[in-house]
C-alpha cells in the first residue's frame, strides 16, 4: 500500500487511475476544484479523500504537501483544453504552469522525499510541424497557450529531474477517450462529443473536413502506462508519448461509432477552429521499451467506451 496524490483526480482520466489505485489497495489524496471533474466520477471509497481546492492556491498546496508525505504525486489537474486556453490564457498559464512549478519548487526546496512524481503533458506541443510520427526528440512548435504552459511544464520537470537528481517523468498523451470523460462541455473530447450525439440523437460538427487526423487511445492503456512509469524507477528524467501509434482520421472513428452503436449521425461543418492541428500520430518506441505499455485496438476500446454509457 503506498500514498498517493492525484491532482484533477475527479477528471476523465484521474478518475479512471483513482479506481485502478483504490482495487490496488492505496491510499489516494484527490486534489480538484471540479471546475471540470465530477465528484461521482470517484469511487465510494474510504481509500480516498476527496479535497475541493484548486492548485492555483499555493499555501494550500505546499502545506498539503508538507503534511502529507506521498510516495506518488501525479499531476493531472489542468485547464485541458487547447480551444479553452485559446479563450483564457492567463488563466491557463496559472494552472497549467505555475501551480505545477509551485508543486515541484516546494518538494525540491522541503527536501521531500518521493517515489515518483508524474506530469502530464500533451501532444499539442508539437504543433503543425507536418513530419509524422511524432517522436520525442523532434523539435517542438507550440501554437497555443495550452500547448505553451505544457512544454515549459514538462521541460521544467526534466530539468529539476536532472540538476537535482528527483524522481519526475513527464508524458505526452495523445487523443485519449474512455469512460467518464465529460462531454458536456465544448471543449471536451470529440470522441466524448460525437458518442453523446449517438446516444443522444443529437447532431455533430466536424470543425473543417473531418479528414483530420489523431491517435485515439483507450483510457485502460493511459492508466497502464501512468502505473507503469510511476513504477519503473529508471523511467525518470524524460519524456515519453503515450499512444496507440496509430493514424485515424475523424470521418474514419465516426463510421466506427456509428456501424458500433447502430446508429446514423446527423453532421455539419464548420470552420476549423484557432490552434486546431492537422494531424497527429505517436511513435511509442520509447515507451514501449520499458515493457508495459499495452496498446488495445481501436474498435475494441471505442466497443468498450460505447458499452460502458448503455
Ligand atoms: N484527455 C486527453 O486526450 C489528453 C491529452 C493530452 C493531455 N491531457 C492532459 O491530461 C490531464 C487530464 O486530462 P483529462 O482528459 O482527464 O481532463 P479533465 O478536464 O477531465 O481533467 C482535468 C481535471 O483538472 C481539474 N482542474 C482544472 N483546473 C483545476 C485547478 N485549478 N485546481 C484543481 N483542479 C483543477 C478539473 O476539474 C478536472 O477534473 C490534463 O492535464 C490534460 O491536459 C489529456
Amino acid at each position: 500500500m503506498a500514498k498517493y496524490l492525484v491532482t484533477g483526480g475527479a477528471g476523465f482520466i484521474g478518475s479512471n487511475l483513482v479506481d485502478t489505485l483504490v482495487q490496488e489497495d492505496n491510499q489516494i489524496v484527490v486534489v480538484d476544484d471540479l471546475s471540470m471533474g465530477l465528484v461521482e466520477n470517484l469511487p465510494q471509497s474510504d481509500k480516498v479523500r476527496f479535497l475541493e481546492h484548486s492548485i492555483t492556491d499555493h499555501a494550500f498546496m505546499r502545506a498539503l504537501l508538507q503534511e502529507e508525505h506521498f510516495d506518488y504525486i501525479v499531476l493531472l489537474a489542468a485547464i485541458a483544453s487547447v480551444a479553452d486556453s485559446v479563450e483564457r490564457p492567463y488563466e491557463t498559464h496559472q494552472v497549467n504552469q505555475e501551480a505545477n512549478l509551485n508543486i515541484i519548487e516546494t518538494i525540491r526546496q522541503e527536501q521531500l522525499p518521493l517515489k515518483k512524481l508524474f506530469f502530464a503533458s500533451s501532444a499539442a506541443v508539437y504543433g503543425d510541424d507536418p513530419a509524422l510520427p511524432k517522436q520525442e526528440e523532434m523539435a517542438v512548435k507550440p501554437l497555443t497557450q495550452y500547448a505553451v504552459d505544457k512544454y515549459a511544464t514538462e521541460r521544467a520537470i526534466i530539468n529539476y529531474s536532472r540538476l537535482y537528481d528527483l524522481p519526475f517523468v513527464a508524458v505526452r498523451f495523445f487523443n485519449v477517450f474512455g469512460p467518464k470523460q465529460n462531454p458536456s462541455s465544448p471543449y471536451s473530447g470529440v470522441l466524448s462529443i460525437l458518442l453523446n450525439a449517438l446516444t443522444h440523437d443529437l447532431p455533430f460538427t466536424f470543425f473543417g473536413d473531418g479528414g483530420q487526423t489523431r491517435d485515439f487511445t483507450f483510457i485502460n492503456d493511459v492508466v497502464s502506462a501512468i502505473v507503469g512509469l510511476l513504477h519503473t524507477p529508471e523511467a525518470k528524467g524524460e519524456v515519453f508519448n503515450i499512444a496507440n501509434g496509430q493514424q485515424t482520421s475523424l470521418q474514419a472513428v465516426a463510421t466506427t461509432m456509428q456501424q458500433i452503436t447502430g446508429k446514423t449521425l446527423a453532421v455539419s461543418y464548420q470552420a476549423t477552429r484557432a490552434g486546431d492541428i492537422r494531424d497527429s500520430y505517436a511513435n511509442v518506441d520509447k515507451i514501449n521499451a520499458l515493457g508495459f505499455m499495452t496498446h488495445t485496438p481501436l474498435a475494441e476500446g471505442l466497443r468498450a467506451y460505447v458499452a460502458s454509457v448503455q
